[in-house]
């Protein structure tokens, strides 16, 4: 991992399809660790597995970074990052939405090219949008941060520190940390293949989870949802 600051070179786009895929162009055609591609607006924003992402004109930060030698967490990473930028209360919903009050403010998408030592860390937070302005299907469960279109620059800057942070940090400090923001330990959860208690975050980012049968399994990558309803063992949720 290099030292260099995050951020620079910078693309600010008016609009593009998705800052993600500017990143990914520049990675491989060269760019160096921290280049930054911002927009005000994506026409083509991508989500994890597959979905879109919406964002009113001005009133997200929509971000990607190219990073030279990623860490193996870097999903963690970047959302133990955004967690930090959101404050105390944000709590991490394996492995990268950031929630505050049990909504998600930002989503974290990222791709990259291992044997060619890049990736492109695509950000998107919610710093100034209105649920409401979000499709329909988003109001149940999407969150903000509720400041306005002129903090956006300076939650960037703070995005970055806070980047640079978390990427300075050993794998124990960041599991460590991490592990103090997971929204799901003690939760009932599902995912395509099962379901079960939520128990930690292990020593390789993966979420553990015990099974009905007593067992126990590690789920490395993929989506798990939280059962409503569910409470914390010893305590509210
Ligand atoms: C998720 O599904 O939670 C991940 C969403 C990631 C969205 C960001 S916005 C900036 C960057 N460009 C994209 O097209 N996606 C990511």
């Amino acid at each position: 991992m290099t030292a260099a600051r995050l951020g620079r070179p910078r693309l600010h786009l008016r609009a593009t399809t998705s800052t993600n895929d500017r990143a990914r162009t520049l990675a491989a055609a060269g760019a160096p660790h921290g280049t930054l591609v911002t927009a005000a607006e994506q026409t083509a924003g991508r989500g994890r597995q597959g979905r879109a992402w919406s964002a009113p004109r001005g009133r997200a930060l929509l971000v990607s970074l190219v990073l030279r030698d990623p860490p193996a967490l870097l999903p963690l990473v970047a959302a133990l990052a955004v967690a930090e930028v959101a404050g105390e209360q944000a709590r991490i919903k394996w492995p990268n939405d950031v929630l505050v009050d049990g909504r998600k403010i930002a989503g974290i998408l990222a791709e990259g090219r291992p044997q060619d030592g890049w990736a492109v860390l695509g950000i998107g937070l919610n710093v100034a949008l209105r649920v409401e302005d979000l499709p329909p299907e988003l109001h149940d469960t999407a969150g903000t941060l509720g400041l306005e279109p002129a903090d956006l620059e300076p939650t960037l800057d703070r995005l970055l520190d806070a980047l640079e942070h978390t990427l300075a940090m050993s794998e124990t400090q960041l599991l460590e940390a991490y592990r103090a923001r997971d929204a799901l330990r003690d939760r009932e959860v599902s995912w395509a293949g099962g379901r079960g208690r939520a128990a930690g975050i292990d020593g390789e980012g993966r979420l553990v989870v015990e099974l009905a049968d007593g067992g126990r399994t590690q789920l490395s990558a993929g989506e798990v949802h939280l059962e409503r309803g569910s409470a914390r063992r010893g305590g509210a949720a």
